[in-house]
């Protein structure tokens, strides 16, 4: 089975094609740099961009994966949660396709293709423990199956990405500065005593990172020569590294790593917290932006292997946004024989994305090649 999977939730507009759950081609379009100068994603610009990327991006996915749009035999759109204007895009463009091509359609949690990406690398165990960690959310989850996840606890407040971007925005590093503050502390011993380990004197899998983003910010105003002088560009942070562009190399390294650390042991302890209460459990998901820090992949695999489980980190382009996530997890529900309609509805941020695929009953034929392609 063909999945052409679209991916318009936030700033990239990604479009892969992915073949009996297994990546054949990818395009993305990332927005980062035209959303940094303004310290955060700009819903208005991000709609016009994918509706300007996606007809560029498909013709050049077709041919570099040299299929056609016959080809086709499902779209998986992201439907949310996300930013509603974004996410209509990427909607209109895959039920315009559905119709023109009689392809089926399926709408896809964007959260729950965060937390299946490493099944495009290997094989997920299963029942597993879900920690998705992203710019929007921080969530952790008891994986069933393919289908099948329970939420155990969540952020209260800020989710870790938006306090890594936060403090990066206070030393005035452009939207989103997570990986900047990553960058700047490798390699360097944190002081573990500087910054909290937020919201963890208490009794449940939730999460704040709200007082760990103001112990942070004291500690920088009281030394207000860290931040730079000007925001340097996407650009110049990339060719010449966030240190070169510092003033007290030393110093800033310290409270980053200080930080990611903070971060990090919070997310394990809550996740370790989760492992006791729900037994039994085989595999250790990290996912979302956020799995891409360092600090936090050292920390999840120290957890997974002390408790004996197989720990699934997707690679680093698999943790930020991309349509190989949308179409992969599209898949394991279209391979079940669910799919939408057309009257299939985006999902803005902060509702709750509804279980409201149908099965389809399908001719013998189809059913046949459904089966033999899982
Ligand atoms: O999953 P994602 O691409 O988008 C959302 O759905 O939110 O996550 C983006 C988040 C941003 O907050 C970004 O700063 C953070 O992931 N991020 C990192 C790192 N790479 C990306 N945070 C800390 N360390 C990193 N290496
Ligand atoms: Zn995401």
């Amino acid at each position: 089975m063909l999945v052409l999977g679209v991916e318009t939730s936030c700033d990239e507009t990604g479009l892969a094609l992915v073949r009996d759950g297994v990546l054949v081609q990818e395009e993305l379009a990332s927005q980062t740099d035209m959303h940094a100068v303004f310290g955060g994603v700009v819903p208005e610009i991000a709609s016009r961009e994918h509706q300007r990327m996606l007809p560029i991006l498909l013709p050049k996915l077709l041919a570099k994966a040299g299929a056609a749009l016959p080809d086709i035999d499902a779209i998986a759109v992201a439907r949310g949660p996300g930013l509603l204007g974004a996410l209509l895009v990427g909607l209109s463009f895959a039920k315009g396709l559905c119709l023109a091509t009689g392809a089926r359609l399926i709408g896809v949690n964007h959260l729950h293709a965060h937390l299946l990406a490493p099944g495009l690398e290997a094989e997920l165990s299963y029942p597993a423990l879900g920690l998705l960690v992203s710019g929007g959310h921080t969530h952790l989850y008891r994986m069933d199956g393919q289908l099948e996840f329970l939420l155990l606890g969540r952020t209260l407040d800020d989710a870790a990405g938006e306090a890594f971007d936060k403090v990066a925005k206070l030393l005035n590093l452009p939207y989103p500065g997570g990986r900047y503050l990553d960058e700047l502390a490798q390699g360097v011993t944190p002081d573990m005593r500087l910054f909290p380990r937020a919201y963890i004197q208490n009794d449940n899998l939730d999460f704040s990172f709200s007082g760990l983003k103001t112990a942070v910010a004291e500690e920088l105003a009281r030394r207000p020569h860290l931040a730079l002088k000007v925001m340097p560009t996407a650009d110049s942070l990339r060719e010449r590294g966030v240190l070169a562009l510092t003033g007290q190399p030393e110093e800033l390294a310290r409270i980053a790593a200080s930080f990611n650390w903070a971060v990090a042991e919070t997310l394990r302890i809550k996740a370790e917290r989760a492992l006791e209460r729900e037994p039994g459990l085989r595999g250790v998901v990290v996912a979302g932006g956020v799995a891409a820090n360092s600090f936090v992949r050292q920390a999840m695999a120290r957890l997974a292997s002390e408790h004996n489980l197989a720990l699934h980190l997707p690679r680093l382009s698999l943790c930020t946004d991309n349509a190989a996530m949308i179409a992969h997890a599209g898949w394991q529900a279209l391979r079940e024989g669910y799919c939408h309609s057309l009257d299939l509805e985006s999902v803005p941020r902060g509702r709750a994305v509804p279980l409201d695929w149908v099965r389809q009953v399908f001719s013998e034929s189809a059913q046949r090649s459904v089966q033999a392609s899982v």
